[in-house]
């Protein structure tokens, strides 16, 4: 008996049709795989043909071999398109996975730049000088003589609660307790009298060298609020001559203010006030004619003339030498130059608030 051979054909075209469309149907190289074996592996459909053949005629087997193995062949490259296929899909995957966007800014590390306070404290410096000021520094840690005594405030005077600080466990010789310096005005004791040991063969002369400084600096008080910061800045200002009037004062402090805010268009007040240190003594307000404070007076410094016990204490003679002082909020500043609400920001270290003054 002979295979009906016009059947022979058909039913590999339908087998080569079938692994192609199983073929597409798998998604990953082990699926493939197992598809594969359905048509080419020991049990598959083309191998069961090729089986088949043993019964055949030698005439028929030589025609249905070559077509059984052209239908093979034709499977096998179905297998081969599909390998490639499923490789090259994998290959996308990846690449699709590991992407890199060679559009993104890369990660510089940040240029650092000048905090607002110092800003303004550089411009002062920079004010001052221009005016013949020297600069001076010293301190945080302060004692009792320079921070208040020397300042004619002495033990127990009811003006020390004006300035409540921090006290550090340390005395000093007089017995009294280090503090955090709650103002920078221990400085103009501290610089006159540098100056005076300076001057000794001059003032032995009788003559009578100027003292003029700004001393700008960290200070400390017991206070935290919208406006107050425990740790703060302020700028002393001293101007001792044998003539330096409160005439002075206000020409200098004005002109200063002009500078600083870069406008002509303000004005001062002195309103009267009280320091132990000064005699008399005045509160400094400011009022913009324009902005968004136009017309508010604001306190920015206090001030005076010093008093002759203080200059006694920095052993200069107060016959011979008169002048004024001042000392200022340098955060105050700040706040007015720059329109910041809330002292606290400058303190917060938020980046967003820092970088808009860089
Ligand atoms: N030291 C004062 C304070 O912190 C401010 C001050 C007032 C300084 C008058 C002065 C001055 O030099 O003359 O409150």
């Amino acid at each position: 008996m002979t295979a009906p051979a016009v059947n022979l054909d058909t039913d590999l075209e339908a087998i080569v049709q079938n692994a192609a469309s199983a073929f597409a149907t798998t998604t990953t190289p082990a699926e493939l795989e197992n598809a594969k074996a359905q048509f080419l592996g020991k049990s598959g459909s083309v191998t069961a043909l090729m089986r088949g053949m043993a019964q055949l005629a030698p005439e028929e087997k030589k025609t249905r071999g070559a077509a059984i193995n052209r239908a093979k062949q034709a499977i096998e490259a179905a297998l081969t398109a599909r390998r490639q296929a499923l490789k090259d899909a994998e290959l996308e995957r990846q690449l699709q996975a590991e992407a890199l966007d060679v559009t993104l800014p890369g990660r510089q590390r940040g240029a650092g730049a000048l905090h607002p306070i110092s800003l303004v404290w550089e411009r002062i410096e920079h004010i001052f000088a221009s005016m013949g000021f020297d600069v001076a520094n010293g301190p945080e840690i302060e004692s009792d003589w320079f921070s208040f005594t020397a300042l004619n405030n002495p033990p127990n005077h009811p003006a020390r609660s004006m300035q409540d600080t921090f006290y550090v466990d340390m005395q000093g010789e007089d017995g009294q307790p280090y503090c955090l310096r709650p103002h920078t005005s221990p400085m103009q004791i501290r610089y006159a009298s540098a100056r005076a040991r300076k001057y000794a063969a001059e003032l032995a002369r009788g003559e009578t060298p100027e003292v003029r400084v700004i001393a700008p600096g960290r200070t400390y008080r017991v206070d935290n609020d919208a406006t107050h910061s425990p740790m703060f800045h302020q700028v002393e200002g001293l101007w001792l001559g044998e003539n330096v009037s409160f005439k002075d004062l206000k020409v200098t402090y004005l002109n200063f203010c002009r500078a600083f805010f870069e406008t002509d268009k303000l004005q001062l007040r002195f309103r009267p006030s009280y320091f132990p240190f000064t005699e008399p003594s005045a509160e400094i307000d400011i009022q913009f004619q324009e902005g968004k404070n136009a017309g508010k007076w604001l306190e920015v410094s206090g001030c005076g003339q010093v008093h002759p016990n203080v200059v006694t204490n920095m052993g200069l003679d107060p016959e011979r030498y008169i002048g004024f002082a001042f000392g200022s909020g340098i955060d105050r500043l700040a706040m007015l130059r720059y329109g910041v609400s809330d002292l606290r920001q400058f303190f917060e270290g938020d980046v967003r608030f820092l970088e808009q003054f860089s």
